[in-house]
């Protein structure tokens, strides 16, 4: 079984950390994000996935390489971006498609029965079908309503106000190769916007998927997703995790820190003592000083904060920065790559 996961995006919401490493393989619990949906994509039964790329491609296939555990991965690079439904179209030309295929949006966490959803769409002869998962809030995802017989009535990308139904795009689709010739060659095209609307009452069924799901794109997503992980909300094959249900990688140093609850610290980083490190995400090479209070914060890889400083719940801070002595980094602020924060 084969899988297309779209891997190019800039991941705006995530800057400073997608400034030179891009979102699927951003490091989540310690291992490049798109690890977790591919041990999941294998769970269901799928062995050949499409990485669809184009900004940063090179680090994509750095951090993954040809082979995932037994699934084989392939590069379709685009020299433009050719947005959510672009890459599709590119992979058929290319002659890269099976004649059914998942699509996925490469930043969803997820454990949906993907089997589930393959037999539904062979039951209903769809062209294509959905995932849909319930939100609280649907504000910012795509309501997708569906008929009685399962059938796609609209497709509403991202608006405020009442909603006819909480169910929302997760992402994640079981497509007939059709679908492909269905898309402009050589244009970026939108599934949300394009495709998906094209096909409503005409071959486009929804799946309700149950269990977890959460879309990393934003530092708030990234830290919940992180806990849910540490905590066990979502199964995965992450080492045993402490008592307070927090990882720390290989080489680090944390003797007389206070790590966790709930908090990474990446592979050889050095946390000095009395530091405090409470639900925050240490990428790896980070140097901590003593007496350091970091909360609900993410921080990139090889970044210095020295002795006394605080970095607040919220704060991003990219990569090779440096939080001098005794200096707050505040709620929600976000520190750009090589920085100096005095
Ligand atoms: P933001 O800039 O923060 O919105 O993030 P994003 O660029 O990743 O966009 P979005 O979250 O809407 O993208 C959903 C999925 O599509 C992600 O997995 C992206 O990597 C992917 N994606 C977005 N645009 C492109 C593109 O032009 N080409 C490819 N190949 N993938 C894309």
């Amino acid at each position: 079984m084969q899988a297309l996961v779209l891997a190019g995006g800039e991941g705006t919401r995530l800057r400073p950390l997608t400034a030179d490493v891009p979102k699927p393989v951003l490091p989540l619990a310690g291992r490049p994000f798109l690890g977790f949906m591919l041990d999941w994509l294998g769970r269901h039964g799928v062995d050949d996935v499409l990485l669809s790329c184009g900004f940063l491609s090179d680090a994509v296939e750095e951090a993954l390489g040809d082979d995932w555990r037994g699934i084989r991965l392939r590069y379709v690079r685009e020299r433009e971006p050719l947005g959510t439904g672009g890459p599709l179209r590119l992979a058929y030309d290319e002659g890269l498609l099976d004649e059914r295929l998942y699509m996925l949006n490469g930043d969803v966490l997820c454990d949906f029965d993907l089997t589930a959803q393959r037999e539904r769409h062979a039951e209903t002869g769809a062209l294509a079908t959905i995932a849909l998962t319930a939100v609280e809030d649907t504000s910012s995802y795509g309501v997708v309503p569906t008929a009685p017989d399962g059938q796609v009535e609209a497709f509403l990308e991202k608006r405020p106000g009442p909603a006819p139904t909480n169910r929302v795009n997760a992402g994640c689709y079981l497509l007939e190769r059709e679908v492909a010739e269905r898309i402009p060659s050589g244009a970026a095209a939108s599934m949300e916007h394009d495709v998906f609307p094209s096909l409503c009452m005409n071959g486009l069924y929804g799946f309700h998927a149950e269990g977890y799901w959460m879309d990393i794109g934003t530092p708030e997503r990234y830290l919940e997703a992180t806990w849910d992980l540490l905590g066990g909300r979502i199964a995965s094959d992450l080492p045993e995790r402490d008592g307070g249900g927090s990882l720390v990688g290989e080489g680090s140093v944390v003797e007389g820190a206070r790590i966790g609850p709930k908090a990474v610290v990446g592979e050889r980083c050095v946390v000095g003592a009395g530091t405090v490190v409470d639900h925050a995400v240490l990428h790896d090479g980070v140097t901590v000083g003593e007496r350091c209070a970091l909360e609900r914060c993410i921080v990139a890889r090889d970044v210095r904060i020295e002795d006394g400083a605080r970095v607040e719940a919220g704060a991003v801070i990219g990569a090779g920065a440096v939080v001098a002595a005794g200096a707050t980094v505040g709620a929600g602020a976000r520190v750009e790559p090589g920085e100096r924060v005095g």
